[in-house]
């Protein structure tokens, strides 16, 4: 059953602001690709009438998915249902079930706070909605690995494992999810991608804004959870992983959560963490908070590929540019010409803002003095118009059953056990302040030997 296409999207939340800024644009974009024919149901608190929702719709679209297209919002208009109650009432699931109109398929995404996932899972439960249903679920999936551990149960206590769909939408992202091609489907990578040949390997995850507006959630979250648990884990998992023995979803996440599985659990000198001033003034944001804005750490792949070669990862806030690079740095070759003065050889894989691969190599220097200069093959390319938004992929392929883009209940919890330590209260020195528009924060241990590559977007 579970390739079954749902036939019925309940969305839990639908008057918040992650549906305003990415959902309604991606059910705007699948009405208009024809990949969304199904009714639509929005439950939330609020008093809305049912053409305010489809206002608010309209104006989402047109201010964060790039205008919106007549036919298709007339299409999505009359996809639209609105179920207004609260979340522990069980009248709200009485409407919702006659809302849902016999649908045998439903997938309820909860775009709602964790604390409130109990409650409407037992109410989903207990008025007949869950069965045969799937459930999306929004990142951060937990706080700690506890708190993961006990969502799992919750959800779990409802719906079977390939009925749960936890969202990272960074997997949605084509480029990431490109990785495991590129790497698969070319000899030549597999030849040096391991501890025989990479020195070391470094992932960057740079935004030049601040938190937008999202203090009191960021407040509560800080980089290390916001993006590091979730979205670079993916990334060091793409770049790592062995090749799956098959494309389907669960081969290929058995080599992604073998990966976490070999990793040890952070220690607090292989991280290091910052804060941009200015931060402590945000709206929602503690006057005395030592929440990060910018994190570094270094980590360790125990297994028989990549042990012995350390993997750095920093992202953060604030930072001089708005880009996802990842940097495989080779391993230095014996000194045939010792006053060669370039950087080793790399492989250089941009994720955003644009895709691009780039292989560095060591050429001769125009004066032929024998000192070499740099110089990188790239291929590059930049999202075109119609590309699918990561959003409206994921949302897609939850409602098609497909879960190669979903988080596994094993693979969050053994993320969330890499960074657990860190994470408890005091484990950390406080975080460094650092000046807006600048590169965060360093230490000995979190710096990639040759040293962090800062990427350079025109
Ligand atoms: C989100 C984080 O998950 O990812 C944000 O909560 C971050 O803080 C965002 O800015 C980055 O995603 P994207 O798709 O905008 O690169």
């Amino acid at each position: 059953m579970s390739d079954t296409h749902s036939d019925a999207l309940v969305f839990f939340g639908i008057t918040g602001d992650l549906a305003y800024k990415k959902i309604f644009p991606a059910l705007h974009s699948m009405v208009r690709r024809g990949t969304l024919k199904i009714p639509v149901i929005g439950v939330a608190r609020d008093d809305f009438t049912l053409d305010q929702l489809k206002a608010r719709a309209r104006a989402s679209i047109n201010e964060h998915g790039g205008g919106v297209d007549p036919v298709a919002i007339k299409a999505l208009d009359e996809l639209l249902h609105y179920v207004k109650g609260e979340y522990s009432d069980a009248k709200t699931f009485e409407a919702l079930h006659t809302a849902l109109d016999g649908a045998n398929r439903p997938a309820y995404y909860l775009a709602i706070p964790p604390l409130l996932f109990g409650s409407v899972v037992e109410h989903l439960s207990k008025s007949d909605c869950a069965d045969g249903a799937r459930v999306i679920v929004e990142k951060p999936f937990g706080h700690d690995l506890r708190s993961a551990q006990e969502l799992n149960r919750i959800l779990l206590n409802a719906f079977p494992e390939p009925d749960i769909f936890r969202i990272d939408h960074y997997l949605g992202k084509r480029p990431v999810h490109n990785m495991i091609y590129f790497r698969f489907a070319n000899t030549m990578l597999e030849s040096f991608w391991n501890r025989t040949h990479v020195d070391s390997v470094q992932i960057t995850m740079a935004e030049n804004f601040g938190v937008q507006g999202r203090g009191a959630f960021y407040d509560q979250t800080g980089t290390i959870r916001d993006v590091m648990q979730n979205h670079l884990f993916q990334v060091l998992a793409n770049l790592a992983m062995e090749p799956p023995v098959r494309t389907d979803s669960e081969s290929l996440r058995d080599e992604k959560v073998k990966v976490l599985r070999a990793i040890p659990p952070l220690k607090p000198q292989d991280v290091v963490r910052g804060q941009f001033e200015g931060y402590l003034k945000e709206p929602g944001v503690a006057p005395t908070s030592q929440i990060e804005t910018f994190a570094a750490f270094r980590l360790e792949i125990n297994n028989w590929r990549w042990q012995g070669v350390p993997f750095f990862i920093r992202a953060g806030k604030s930072l001089p540019v708005t880009c996802t690079e990842l940097v495989v740095r080779l391993r230095t070759p014996p000194g045939v010409f010792p006053q060669r003065s370039s950087a080793a050889n790399h492989v250089r894989f941009r994720i955003s803002p644009d895709t691009t691969v780039a292989i560095g190599l060591t050429v001769m220097d125009e004066n032929e003095t024998g000192a070499g200069q740099g110089a990188e093959l790239q291929v590059s390319r930049h999202p075109g118009p119609n590309e699918m938004d990561a959003y409206e992929r994921v949302l897609g392929d939850a409602l098609n059953g497909d879960r190669a883009l979903f988080a596994r209940e094993d693979y969050v919890e053994e993320a969330w056990r890499i960074v657990d330590p860190i994470l408890m209260q005091n484990a950390l020195p406080a975080p460094i302040q650092y000046r807006a528009g600048t590169w965060g924060v360093t230490s000995e241990a979190v710096t990639p030997p040759g040293g962090w590559v800062d990427p350079v977007v025109d």
